[in-house]
């Protein structure tokens, strides 16, 4: 599809570390495929631990992975890379929680969203100054002529994710990762900062990768929901129908955990049901040792990631045509 602005195929990495002497392999990411088109918002989605932070470093480029490719606007990482990181960074773009420790605390907001476009598109004198208030007006901090001149302890936590998003725009990328770009700001400016995203999706064209804990925002601004679980994808499709409809059981629970005024009331898990870390699984499906559906097949081999259908795919035997379960899933409404 020529529209895809990131491709991600069979995508691996493992990490090793010493634990009591011993030597632990960790694999953060196992075979991990899915497709991010231009102009469109990817959420992924999935506890701690399941490896998003692994995949953005993977797509920007910070590491490298061990097994697949990952192809971004139709040429592989690795040719992008291979002459230095400067025009691959000019086009994919990262933004990380936490604002307060991406901006320098000596600069002021000109200087920062000046960076990008000295470097990226060599910028100076009058039209550099333009640029930086035409960014700024862009993320709506205005009156730019106030805001050029402010030190980022004179922003709040929400004006300052504003700040890291013009210099991420500055150079004009056509990806952004951002790695749960609103878990550190307060609940009442995170619906602002999402639609922020939103209209730099809709009117600057850019495709963002959005990584984040929580199903609900990433059903308020994504097209296309990805749901891992320890590294492995287990369910991804358009972002509506995932959340009214969960079919993978590990999906169904993350829904199910989140404490929702809308939802019915035998939805809701109690304290002891909601997700928690389950022992790693030594073989079969991912998910068997914290699903409530697991079956004898399930610890035999591992279920792949199968088309259901309107761009759904889903990793779960329930699934698989053959032998078919009913889940008992419900549509989930978590609409409004
Ligand atoms: N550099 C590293 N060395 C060793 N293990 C690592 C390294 N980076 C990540 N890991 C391990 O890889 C797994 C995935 O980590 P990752 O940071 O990608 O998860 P995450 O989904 O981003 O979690 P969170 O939601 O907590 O940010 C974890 O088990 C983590 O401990
Ligand atoms: S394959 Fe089996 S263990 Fe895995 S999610 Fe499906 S039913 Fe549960
Ligand atoms: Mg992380």
């Amino acid at each position: 599809m020529n529209d895809v602005i990131l491709d991600l195929n069979g995508v691996c990495k493992t990490y090793t570390r010493k634990r009591d002497g011993k030597r632990q392999e960790i694999k953060a990411t196992n075979g991990v495929s899915f497709q991010v088109r231009k102009q469109h918002v990817v959420a992924l989605v999935g506890e701690s631990g399941s490896g998003k932070s692994t995949l953005a470093k993977l797509i920007t480029g910070i590491e490298r992975p061990d097994r697949g490719d990952i192809v971004f606007d139709g040429k592989s990482t690795n040719a992008w890379l291979r002459g230095g990181s400067r025009t691959y960074r000019k086009y994919v773009q990262m933004v990380f929680q936490d604002p307060f420790a991406a901006l320098n605390p000596l600069s002021v907001v000109q200087y920062a969203v000046e960076r990008p476009l000295v470097n990226y598109r060599n910028l100076s004198g009058r039209e550099l100054k333009q640029a930086v208030l035409r960014v700024l007006e862009t993320v709506h901090l205005t009156p730019v002529d106030e805001f050029v001149k402010k030190y980022p302890f004179e922003l709040s936590g929400g004006q300052l994710q504003r700040v890291v998003f013009a210099r991420a725009i500055a150079s004009k990328p056509k990806l952004i990762v951002a790695d749960e770009p609103v878990s550190m700001l307060d609940v009442s400016i995170r619906a602002e900062i999402l639609k922020l995203m939103a209209d730099l999706r809709d009117k600057e064209g850019v495709a963002f990768l959005y990584i984040t804990h929580d199903l609900i925002s990433a059903r308020m601004l994504a097209d296309e929901i990805v749901v891992l679980y320890r590294g492995t994808v287990v369910e991804k499709g358009n972002a509506n129908d995932v959340v009214r409809k969960p079919m993978h059981p590990y999906t169904q629970l993350l829904l199910k955990s989140i404490p929702n005024p809308w939802a019915p009331e035998d939805v809701h898990l109690s304290a002891s049901e909601r997700p928690k870390s389950g022992s790693a699984s030594t073989g079969g499906c991912v998910f068997q040792t914290r699903c409530p559906h697991a079956m004898k097949k399930c610890s035999e081999g591992a279920p792949t990631l199968s088309d259901m259908g309107d761009e759904r795919w889903v990793a779960c035997f329930l699934h698989d045509g053959a032998s078919s379960v009913d889940a008992g899933q419900d549509e989930l409404d978590y609409t409004e």
